[in-house]
């Protein structure tokens, strides 16, 4: 093996190295958050989410009534950069207002620049109690 052969090999295993390395480590993980909150809806300081269309954010989750009226929680910040997303009733999605990223009202990514889902919560109603769970 020639000098230049040497050099040549080194760099492309260094090239893949790198690109591997980060493919790995470049990638925003999703949040993985342990959440088990229940919200009284009885209560004034809940109560917003009686109505269709209505949100709040709650121990790092965003908990929304549909405007077809069934709850959904996902993980209250935007796989991005962390900005605090929103509900948009209007188009039963998730917004981030930061850039733009849209995700579905299960979380999923349907517009970048995030590129991953955010985590979903489980939601249960009984009666006028709403237990918020992973
Ligand atoms: S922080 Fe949400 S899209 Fe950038």
């Amino acid at each position: 093996m020639t000098r230049k052969e040497f050099l040549g090999l080194i760099g492309v295993t260094a090239g893949v190295t790198v690109v591997a390395s980060c493919m790995s480590s470049c990638k925003k993980k999703s949040t993985d958050l342990t959440i088990d909150f229940t919200l009284d809806l009885s209560l004034p300081a809940n109560a917003v989410l009686l109505n269709n269309g209505a949100y709040m954010i709650n121990q790092g989750a965003i908990v929304a009534k549909t405007i077809a009226g069934t709850y959904v929680a996902v993980a209250a910040a935007c796989t991005h950069e962390g900005q605090e997303i929103m509900y948009q009733s209007s188009t039963d999605k998730f917004r981030c207002p930061k850039h733009g990223a849209l995700f579905s009202d299960a979380g999923a990514v349907l517009q970048g620049p995030a590129s991953t889902d955010l985590q979903k919560f489980n939601t249960t109603l009984t009666g006028t109690l709403l237990r918020v769970y992973s």
